[in-house]
């Protein structure tokens, strides 16, 4: 039956996935499942700052730019993952700003000289870049007055105002890109809401200003042992885009427990309803709002994901098993589209 990328293009959405450069041409199954599934590819590591840049100076853009052309040879866009964000930064800069021999204003002259270079690099090639990643606080971290998670490594070094620059430098090497603002439980996830909240009134301000922000990503990340508020998580895709925003899913999952020991729902049942249903409801919520461009998954098979390392005792989280046979997640997702 019909691939989740030719339905998606029936109603103008690009359903997509992250991908693993150290999969992609070598795993025969998963390169052609990447080309034939999907319509906008994201590097899960590649653009990332330690990847393009692990010398001061000297930049590695192979690996992106294989999956630039891959895209290209497939029809895929690209989204462009990501330029600001407190992980993942070359040791050479953390090492540097954590001896005290990189200052906060050299600090903002390397971040402006970074985006510069990485945006110019794949000018005219990248659809959406995730400029900003993960800068609001969650209820556990100290925050801003405006909400922002004070203890971020760009925020602490160069105050609130770090933000609306990444975006105008990025708009300067690429006036053509949509630029997002990415960040986890910003639609639908937290209790309280505020995380939404203070995003939602973060990014009405820069755009009252006239910063180039075009989008806010939605990463997705959800967890059955949760509640997942569909209707919550509508509502807030649906404000975003009054603000004259687009919006994408731009990293779902949706992680389970490998073993059901302090999971309150049977294992049998979250691989029947759970999953299924949080991920159908995620995509039934960008299809509902108008301005939801793209749903894009945060890998493509069980085998070959961040669940695993980063949460323990869970897994099992995408769309495809660890054979890379499709799941019922991805039913769920066909039949909705
Ligand atoms: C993750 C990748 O999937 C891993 O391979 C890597 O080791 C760490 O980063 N939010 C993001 C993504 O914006 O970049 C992260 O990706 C997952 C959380």
């Amino acid at each position: 039956s019909d691939s989740l990328r030719a339905l998606a293009a029936q109603q103008g959405l690009r359903i997509g996935t992250a991908v693993d450069m150290g999969q992609l041409g070598t795993n025969k199954l998963y390169t052609d499942t990447v080309a034939g599934q999907f319509s906008v590819v994201t590097p899960e590591n590649v653009m990332k700052w330690d990847a393009v840049e692990p010398t001061r100076g000297t930049y590695d853009w192979k690996p992106a730019d294989q999956l630039v052309q891959f895209a290209e040879q497939h029809g895929q866009s690209v989204r462009g993952h990501t330029l600001m964000w407190h992980n993942q930064l070359p040791s050479w800069l953390t090492t540097g700003v954590a001896d005290g021999s990189i200052g906060d204003s050299e600090l903002r002259d390397i971040l402006h000289q970074h985006i510069t270079a990485e945006v110019s690099h794949f000018r005219g090639e990248i659809w959406q870049w995730d400029v900003v990643n993960e800068v609001f606080a969650n209820s556990w971290d100290s925050a801003t007055s405006d909400g922002l998670n004070s203890n971020d490594f760009w925020i602490q070094h160069l105050g609130e105002g770090i933000v609306a620059d990444a975006f105008r430098w990025a708009h300067q090497a690429d006036p053509k890109a949509l630029l997002m603002y990415n960040d986890y439980n910003i639609a639908g996830q937290d209790g309280t809401n505020a995380k939404f909240q203070a995003v939602y009134n973060f990014v009405k301000g820069l755009r009252a200003q006239g910063v180039p922000i075009d989008g806010i990503g939605e990463q997705g990340h959800l967890d059955t042992q949760y509640g997942f508020d569909a209707q919550r998580f509508q509502a807030d895709l649906q404000a975003y885009g009054a603000l004259g925003l687009k919006v994408a899913v731009t990293e779902a999952d949706v992680r389970t427990f490998v073993n059901n020991a302090t999971d309150q729902v049977p294992t049998s049942q979250l691989a029947q309803f759970a999953q299924p249903y949080e991920f159908s409801e995620m995509l039934k919520g960008c299809e509902l709002v108008r301005q939801c461009i793209s749903f894009t998954a945060w890998g493509v098979y069980d085998g070959d994901s961040w669940i695993p390392g980063t949460f323990g005792g869970e897994g099992y989280g995408l769309l495809y098993d660890v054979n890379l046979q499709p799941k019922a997640a991805y039913v769920a997702l066909q039949q909705d589209l």
